[in-house]
């Protein structure tokens, strides 16, 4: 369990399985600036299985009650070690500043555990609330990918943003020593 103030990252369980099957098949959990699509509880389990390695973590409460999550995964093979995360949370749990805390927790483990330079992600340049995090956790926007993906009967463009190892500097919630 990574724990924060507000909330706590646990590592997906089987047993969430069909809860997250059922976000997934949510479009308002999405959101209108992600991909608009339909999965099975066996094509979710397949995520773990593929060349991107994604991890997805269950974003919790401090009294236990399940949000959201968040994801990490390699951009393109896991030998480039170019991690992105992405994120949703529960439309009734939003503009609580859970999400920034989420990923202020998923970038000092990131730069924690993995031997990697950078880390990503990609909005859509309409998802202000979206950017907002990142730039409160120190993500730079390094530019725009045009028509990145096709949604909603239109293409996309995306924004890329990124932190870089040394921008991050040094855990913010968790630490580099276990606590006593
Ligand atoms: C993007 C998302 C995860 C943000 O989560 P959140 O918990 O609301 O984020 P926070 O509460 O930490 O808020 C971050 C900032 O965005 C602002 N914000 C929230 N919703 C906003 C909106 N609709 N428009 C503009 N700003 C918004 C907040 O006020 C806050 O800014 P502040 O700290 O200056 O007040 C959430 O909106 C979501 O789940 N959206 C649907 C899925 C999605 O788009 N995922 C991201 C794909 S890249």
């Amino acid at each position: 369990m990574l724990e924060g103030k507000n909330v706590n990252l646990r590592i997906l369980e089987k047993e969430d399985l069909p809860l997250l099957a059922e976000w997934f098949n949510k479009p308002e959990v999405f959101g209108e600036y992600n991909p608009l699509h339909q999965m099975s509880r066996t094509e979710v389990e397949k995520i773990f299985e593929g060349p991107h390695e994604e991890k997805i973590f269950i974003v919790e409460k401090k009294d236990g009650s399940k949000i959201g999550f968040i994801t990490h995964f390699y951009v393109l093979h896991v030998a480039c070690r170019q991690l992105e995360i992405g994120y949703s949370l529960l439309p009734n749990e939003r503009g609580k500043g859970y999400c920034s805390e989420a990923v202020k927790i998923m970038v000092d483990y990131l730069f924690l555990s993995k031997n990697t330079g950078r880390i990503q992600a990609q909005t859509d340049p309409r998802n202000i609330a979206s950017q907002k995090v990142l730039e409160k956790v120190g993500f730079k926007k390094e530019g725009i990918l045009r028509r990145s993906f096709f949604t909603r009967g239109e293409w996309r463009d995306a924004y890329v943003y990124s932190i870089l190892r040394e921008e991050w500097k040094e855990p913010k919630i968790l630490t580099r020593t276990e606590k006593k």
